[in-house]
């Protein structure tokens, strides 16, 4: 796929018409501020994702500086397709800033799924346009903007309005009827996180698959499903649970990148070591991509943070190679390092419990020797 596209060379689709021109995908990386950025996107198309989400991008702050620009967006020609996502309450903003990014994705995503106080609360934004008739008013003439005006489709990413009985539950009738409004606006595809703004954190429980299956059967535009998918069985039941087109996945693929391909479940043998082999993978990947010079800017916080969740905690409880995280580079040694210093616990582990067992027996034997002399003395005394 080109990397860019020019305005006359583009008819445009929506719906299933484009969903299909896009290879309809079904396994969908979800948009994740400092993580679904651009060596973890290429990184999961190598492991079967088949449609990627830029992160959430503030279009006040995309739109008003070429540094935040720059540093907060890459693209590359094999990172196809890619809907990239903003977030923002004012329509042309949203659209300008859409505008500088237009002909390098397939689809702009609107973002009213952002639950964090601290940012999309304070900036008034995300899933806080959800609360008010006025503001979801406000939602639908951003989406009718972004239609008019783009050369390629919008698309949103909402999660379920909240119930007034119950914060944590979503409001079903009150959600489709808001679907169905920015379906009418323009949306080309609808993701949806099966929970409300409260349903995170502490008081978190499972996505409500059956609420995303009323929404998608009362919709004519394809639906993306997402929430609570951390196994490719997951995967499965949530595709089947949800009716959705496809499934987004966000924690499942940081903690296990293999998801998709059906590897490193839970509980599947080895998958310890599976791990760090996937972490080492990526990270030569990312190095591999920054020698070549194709990925100039990588975040190396960003990639400390996937050895975090992929490795898991193990690897930041080893001083000496946590230490070391100082440059990709480094990473990739520091991992091999872990993976050699692990694999020679396990060894000694292994050679411990042989040396345990080869104890026990002989034990057993000297035990049996004891008791056949016991019993020959008992003889002996008997004759
Ligand atoms: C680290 C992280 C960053 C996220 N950033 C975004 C974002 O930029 N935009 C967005 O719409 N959702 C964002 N989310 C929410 C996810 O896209 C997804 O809706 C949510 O995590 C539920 O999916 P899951 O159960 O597969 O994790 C983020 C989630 C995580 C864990």
């Amino acid at each position: 796929m080109e990397l860019t596209r020019k305005r006359t060379e583009l008819k445009k689709l929506r719906g299933y018409d484009f969903y299909q021109s896009l290879g309809s995908p079904k396994k969908v990386l979800a948009p994740m501020v400092q993580m679904s950025e651009l060596p973890f996107r290429l990184y999961m198309r190598k492991q079967g994702v088949e449609l990627c989400y830029s992160p959430m991008m503030i279009s006040k702050h995309f739109h008003s500086s070429r540094r935040f620009r720059k540093r907060n967006l890459h693209f590359h020609q094999k990172d196809r397709p890619l809907f990239v996502q903003f977030a923002g309450n004012d329509p042309n903003v949203v659209l300008k800033s859409a505008q500088y990014v237009e002909n390098k994705c397939d689809a702009i995503d609107f973002n009213m799924g952002c639950p964090q106080q601290r940012v999309a609360g304070k900036g008034h934004y995300g899933s806080f346009l959800l609360d008010t008739e006025e503001d979801r008013q406000l939602c639908v003439e951003i989406v009718k903007k972004l239609d008019q005006n783009l050369i390629v489709p919008v698309t949103c990413k909402i999660r379920l309005i909240p119930s007034s009985e119950d914060k944590l539950v979503g409001d079903i009738e009150k959600t489709i009827t808001f679907a169905k409004q920015l379906e009418k606006a323009g949306c080309a595809i609808l993701a949806v996180h099966g929970r409300t703004r409260f349903n995170k954190g502490r008081t978190m429980t499972k996505t409500n698959w059956g609420a995303i299956a009323r929404v998608k059967e009362s919709l004519t535009i394809p639906v993306i499903a997402n929430g609570s998918v951390k196994t490719f069985q997951d995967y499965k039941d949530c595709l089947k649970e949800s009716k959705a087109d496809a499934v987004m996945v966000a924690m499942g693929c940081l903690d296990n990148p293999l998801l998709f391909l059906n590897k490193g479940n839970d509980g599947e043998l080895n998958w310890e070591k599976e791990r760090r082999v996937c972490t080492k993978e990526f990270l030569e990947f990312v190095f591999e991509q920054q020698k070549e010079k194709q990925l100039l800017v990588v975040k190396e916080k960003t990639i400390r943070n996937h050895i975090y969740h992929i490795v898991g905690k193990q690897f930041f409880r080893a001083p000496q190679l946590r230490e070391r995280l100082s440059s990709i580079e480094e990473m990739v040694k520091a991992v091999t390092e872990l993976d050699q210093v692990l694999t020679q616990k396990e060894k000694e582990k292994k050679n411990h419990e042989i040396e345990n067992e080869k104890e026990n027996e002989k034990e057993i034997k000297v035990e049996q020797i004891e008791n056949n002399q016991k019993e020959l003395e008992i003889e002996k005394e008997k004759l």
